[in-house]
């Protein structure tokens, strides 16, 4: 693996392994004396906003001995027009690794062809990989693992959440229901090239809460998407993870949400207090997850 750009690109046996060489670095977290990634800078240029994955970034790199090098897009010659493929010429020359929050997954593409050090995305709005890397560990922790498990995602379904949850499960073979209003359901074109994978669509809440062991959701309003705000919490507001649908899910199922999370919108405060310890055991996730990519580029150099 020497660039991580979607879940799209990985394979079933890539993801498992970064979920399990996660789990060993969380068991043995401040324990380790080695600093694999010692003496080398990783730049983090990001374009959009970010708690977890900036942090859990930082302190990873930190963790291994690189430093972080933190480039808001806007304080760089990026901000000004600068084309990637040079800002990705010049910083391939400097530092050893690139971690990338922006919009066009376009962009994340060509930093890593032309910049030629691992350049791993950290959300486009395509797909949002390390995220679901994190959720995967936290569905083998709570569930033991993913096989034979529904997941049923709740909202917009054309997000880059719902298209990297498509992704992984058509990899790892689970199940995922994506429940969502006609207009956020997955585009065709994007249905088309993931062709066979054992996703459902649908508009019916019950169909998704059924039987389901994971149920997932995320913004109603994506980074990029706020002029279109009171349209979407129109439209979107039936597809709330509510007490109503958790009831209707299999005994034992796990409330999961990327975060932040808007209380009242795509989740009730009820749930999200209810479920905060399954919630924010996966955002910590987020830090054991990457740190496992970290190492997977740095070996595959
Ligand atoms: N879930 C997530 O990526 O959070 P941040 O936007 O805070 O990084
Ligand atoms: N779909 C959300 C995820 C935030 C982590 C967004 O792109 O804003």
């Amino acid at each position: 693996m020497k660039h991580l750009l979607g879940i799209e690109q990985l394979s079933a046996s890539e993801i498992e392994s970064l979920v399990e060489k996660a789990v060993e670095l969380k068991a043995n977290r401040g324990r380790q004396t080695e600093h694999p990634l010692a003496g080398e800078t990783w730049a983090m240029i990001f374009t959009k906003s970010s708690t977890r994955t900036r942090v859990s970034f930082e302190v990873g790199l930190n963790e291994f001995g690189a430093r972080p090098l933190f480039l808001n897009a806007n304080d760089v010659q990026l901000g000004r027009g600068e084309p990637i493929k040079d800002t990705a010429r010049v910083l391939g020359r400097m530092v050893h690794g690139a971690i990338i929050r922006t919009f066009d997954q376009e962009d994340v593409v060509n930093f890593a062809d032309y910049g030629k050090i691992p350049t791993i995305n950290a959300l486009t709005d395509e797909e949002h990989p390390c995220q679901i890397l994190a959720d995967l560990l936290t569905i083998r922790e709570k569930l033991g693992g993913w096989e034979g498990k529904k997941v049923s995602f709740f909202g917009d379904g054309d997000c880059n959440m719902g298209r990297s949850w498509a992704w992984a499960s058509k990899h790892l073979g689970f199940e995922l229901c994506i429940a969502a209003p006609t207009e956020f359901q997955p585009a065709d074109e994007f249905m088309t090239r993931l062709g066979n994978a054992p996703v459902t669509i649908t508009d019916d809440m019950s169909v998704a809460a059924k039987d389901c062991d994971v149920l997932y959701t995320d913004t109603w309003v994506s980074m990029g998407k706020e002029e279109e705000a009171g349209e979407r919490l129109k439209v979107l507001a039936p597809f709330q993870i509510n007490k109503d649908v958790v009831a209707t899910a299999n005994e034992g199922a796990i409330v999961q949400h990327c975060l932040p999370a808007y209380r009242g919108k795509e989740i009730t405060e009820e749930i999200l207090e209810a479920r905060q310890d399954e919630i924010f055991q996966q955002a910590e996730n987020r830090l054991h997850a990457q740190k496992a990519i970290l190492l997977a580029l740095a070996k595959s150099r």
